[in-house]
């Protein structure tokens, strides 16, 4: 079994994409499984010690449709020694006030359960106001923009799969 569990929502394909890449850098699917949260259960994330935890956001500081639904599902996991990766898209200037704020309310509904966070991020590089994502001066994880920065993703996400790389052995 993969030793890594990618659980991922995406309406309009960019997150899926995004960590299509993160999975093919990270050795492929015998390495880390996708997991799309439109047909996960909290028994799909159980076996897994190493999680990437990749969600857009949406409706203006929201969880894309798909985790809206699954994020409950996070009460019946018990995250005690995981290792969690989060991956958050969105849109610095349309949504500057709002700008990934996914990673942040999915975080503060496990934090207290034993999580470690590993794949912190600088947020210099970013166009916005506020984020739920930003903890201690940080994003909790790699932040990826589509909409207006495109040209930089190949390079964030490699220079992010090498950071998370030596965590998850
Ligand atoms: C109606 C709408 C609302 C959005 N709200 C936000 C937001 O509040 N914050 C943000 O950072 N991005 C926001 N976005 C941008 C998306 O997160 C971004 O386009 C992302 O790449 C979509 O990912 P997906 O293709 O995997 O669904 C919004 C986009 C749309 C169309």
């Amino acid at each position: 079994m993969a030793k890594i569990g990618i659980f991922y929502g995406s309406t309009k394909g960019n997150t899926e994409r995004v960590v299509t890449e993160i999975q093919k850098q990270l050795g492929g699917d015998a390495v880390a499984a996708l997991h799309n949260v439109n047909s996960a259960t909290a028994d799909d994330m159980q076996p897994y010690n190493y999680l990437i935890l990749a969600c857009p956001t949406w409706e203006i500081g929201q969880l894309q449709e798909d985790w809206e639904s699954f994020v409950d599902e996070l009460a019946d996991v018990d995250f005690a020694g995981k290792k969690i990766a989060y991956v958050g898209l969105g849109d610095a200037d349309g949504y500057p006030d709002t700008f990934i704020d996914a990673p942040g309310i999915i975080h503060e509904r496990i934090k207290d359960k034993g999580v470690t966070v590993v794949g912190w991020w600088p947020t210099e590089g970013y166009n916005f106001e506020a984020s739920k994502s930003v903890y201690d001066g940080k994003f909790l994880g790699l932040v990826i923009d589509e909409d207006n920065q495109k040209d930089l993703t190949a390079g964030r996400i490699e220079k992010w799969v090498a950071s998370i790389k030596p965590e998850f052995q």
